[in-house]
């Protein structure tokens, strides 16, 4: 009975190869999760349904899986992209150039004044890797740089391109990935701007303009407030109010970007909304997930 229901799961999935099967085959021989203990707390979002045997039990198969490919999401890496590698995210090996990685802002692998060797190799380590990564711009980025990146149509909206296999995906962008809708917002308030030097290691960009504003109610407007899911940096209002209770910090999010999440949360309708900012890992209301060094497939079962 098992057997039949995890082959059934993934005969649905567009693989089928040897590696998937192996996957089966691991989970049909019991009830061990494969990649050991998990980090979720039960929330069913980290790794998906590889580590949560009874969620795929109930026969719940990811959205992201459906019809075929992968979206992994993940926090600040702040230029350190180690969390990637084979070892710690070994999720990574069976994925391909359709398969996607999204950090969810405070990238700053564009950070230093002109491109240096260290940003170079870590841009082309992470361009070797065999899927496609996407990122969302967050406050500790050289936005200077980042606004010249070369620019194309892709995934239905406009994303700079970094390298090859790595793109920026764009403040107030409606992107569509594997037939779902993602409206993109990055940006963010960094709280020791004071301890900053601008355009050094801080630039103004960090917060959006009127424009970009502008053109993410455009957006909305045009697909009537419907998307699937909404990815930021940083969160609504209610959300720092939450994060802050729970965390004893001090942020209030009074400021216009919180706000117009605010407003996004309240009037949009989505199924779950990823952002990060704040260096935790966890999941407020229920569709509010903040992720830091987590990498979690898009919703599996949620
Ligand atoms: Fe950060």
């Amino acid at each position: 009975m098992v057997s039949m229901i995890w082959y059934s799961i993934f005969d649905r999935c567009r693989r089928g190869s040897t590696v998937e099967q192996q996957f089966c085959k691991l989970w049909v021989g019991g009830s061990t999760p494969l990649v050991g203990s998990c980090s979720c707390g039960g929330n069913g979002i980290h790794h998906g349904l590889r580590n949560h045997g009874p969620r795929g039990l109930e026969g719940s198969i990811p959205s992201s899986c459906i019809g075929g490919n992968m979206i992994f999401l993940t926090g600040d890496t702040h230029s350190e992209v180690e969390r990637l590698s084979s070892k710690n995210f070994p999720d990574g090996k069976i994925l391909n150039r359709s398969d996607y990685v999204i950090v969810l802002g405070d990238f700053a692998l564009v950070w230093d004044k002109v491109q240096s060797e260290r940003e170079k190799y870590w841009i082309s380590w992470l361009d070797n890797k065999p899927w496609t990564t996407l990122f969302l711009d967050g406050n500790h980025e050289n936005f200077e740089r980042l606004d010249q990146l070369p620019t194309k149509e892709m995934f239905g909206g406009e994303v700079g391109v970094l390298a090859n296999n790595i793109y920026h995906l764009k403040r107030g962008d409606i992107y569509l990935l594997e037939g779902k809708k993602f409206f993109t917002f990055g940006g963010g308030q960094s709280i020791d701007k004071h301890l900053r030097i601008e355009n050094i290691s801080w630039w103004a960009r960090e917060l959006p303009n009127y424009a970009e504003y502008h053109k993410g109610l455009e957006s909305l407007e045009k697909v009537s407030w419907n998307i699937d899911y909404v990815l930021t940096h940083d969160a609504p209002r209610s959300i720092y109010k939450a994060m802050a209770e729970k965390y004893f910090f001090h942020k209030t999010g009074e400021y216009d970007l919180p706000k117009f999440l605010e407003e996004v949360k309240n009037k949009a309708q989505y199924r779950h909304w990823y952002f990060a900012h704040f260096h935790y890992n966890d999941t407020f209301e229920q569709k509010f997930t903040c992720l830091y060094e987590n990498v979690v497939m898009l919703d599996p079962g949620i």
